[in-house]
């Protein structure tokens, strides 16, 4: 899609960062995001790295509540950012596709409702899918960046067209309907166990009450699993549409080129490209450039550059020759702390 990131900035509806865990990809989203408000987008960015770090960095909280952040008069463009929170986000969804308000309250103080949005394995990433798919639909942005938690979590959100239909199935029906099974299998007293585990530590609830309890709560449930269902859907789609860009974040150490082909193809499998590379950390090309030309290297120090200099450029060699058709983007090494928005826009200044 996109000869340069610059373009995939400027043109695109979805721009989704994925790479191993600290190589700078939370830096690179919000970098990413700086870099398009700066061309005037309207940009929406939402991070479910689990290391909080985009919060961190911008000194948001964790409300999962998109917050505008302050940019320079420079900027023509605006950012919203959260650092979405399971339980945030599943309070909105439901409040979003339940029948109507007093349905959404009668789940919200459901006994189950706390265990239902705690206790799902694997829901931050569905909820963030859920909540992109709002973005997306909302015509408050022009770009949104997803920031992903680190290595395999990245793509397991993307896995297959059907993951989210398969999501509710077994996620959510599962924890509610384990119990059932449980007690079919091995009699009345497990499911009073695990119903009172779900239930955590509150008042205990006969047998009878408890599978009541279950049912009517599956069955509140109903609308606003199948509104998951279907915005999911919708979301897999624009995922797969040209209009949304995969962008591989790493760093450069040895054996990264094998890794990020083995990204390329999960991803591939899943019938998404990457589009582009940002390659974080390097030594400028033009420093890169001068220690490789010098002829007699005396001291250890410069021999370590001098090292460390061949080393990147054969690696970022052999990375442009694993990726010849997208841009390939060399963020130099700052050498003191990067955070804040000021600090990120100028590390990141190559991005465009
Ligand atoms: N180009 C860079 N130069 C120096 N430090 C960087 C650079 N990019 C990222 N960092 C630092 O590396 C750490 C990890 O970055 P982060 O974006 O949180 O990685 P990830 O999201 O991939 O785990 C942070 O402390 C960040 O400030
Ligand atoms: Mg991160």
């Amino acid at each position: 899609v996109g000869d340069s990131l610059r373009k995939i900035l400027t043109e695109q509806r979805v721009v989704i960062a994925i790479g191993a865990g600290g190589v700078g990809k939370t830096t690179s989203s919000i970098a990413m995001s700086v870099q398009a408000a700066k061309l005037g987008r309207r940009v929406g960015l939402i991070s479910i790295d689990p290391a909080k770090r985009l919060a961190a960095a911008l000194g948001i909280g964790l409300t999962g509540e998109l917050k505008a952040l302050n940019l320079g008069a420079e900027f023509k463009g605006t950012i919203h950012a959260a650092m979405l929170d399971q339980n945030a986000v599943f309070g909105s969804m439901v409040d979003r596709f339940a029948k109507d308000g007093k349905q959404a309250e009668k789940i919200k103080q459901h006994r189950f409702y706390q265990a239902a949005s705690e206790n799902l394995a694997g829901a931050l990433e569905f909820m963030a899918l859920a909540k992109l798919g709002d973005m997306i639909e909302s015509a408050q942005f022009d770009l949104i960046v997803v920031d992903t938690p680190p290595d395999a979590h990245a793509v397991d959100f993307l896995a297959r067209p059907d993951t989210l239909s398969r999501f509710i199935d077994n996620k959510v029906t599962n924890v509610l309907l384990k119990p059932f099974a449980l007690a079919q299998k091995f009699g009345l007293g497990s499911l009073l166990r695990t119903g009172e585990k779900l239930m955590g530590g509150m008042a205990k609830v006969t047998g009878m009450a408890a599978l009541q309890m279950m049912a009517e709560f599956i069955l509140l449930m109903q609308d606003v699993l199948s509104g998951f269902n279907q915005a999911g859907k919708r979301v897999q789609s624009v995922l797969r549409s040209p209009d949304c860009s995969f962008v591989l974040v790493t760093a450069l150490r040895r054996g990264v080129e094998s890794s990020a082909v083995q990204m390329r193809n999960v991803l591939k499998e899943m019938e998404h490209d990457v589009d582009a590379v940002i390659v974080n950390r390097v030594i400028p090309a033009a420093i890169r450039k001068d220690v490789l030309s010098m002829m007699d290297i005396d001291s250890a120090d410069l021999k370590a550059i001098h090292s460390a200099a061949q080393l990147q450029s054969s690696i970022l060699q052999n990375l442009r020759k694993s990726f010849p058709s997208v841009p390939v983007v060399e963020v130099p090494e700052q050498n003191q702390s990067i955070d804040g928005i000021d600090a990120i826009h100028h590390s990141f200044a190559v991005l465009i």
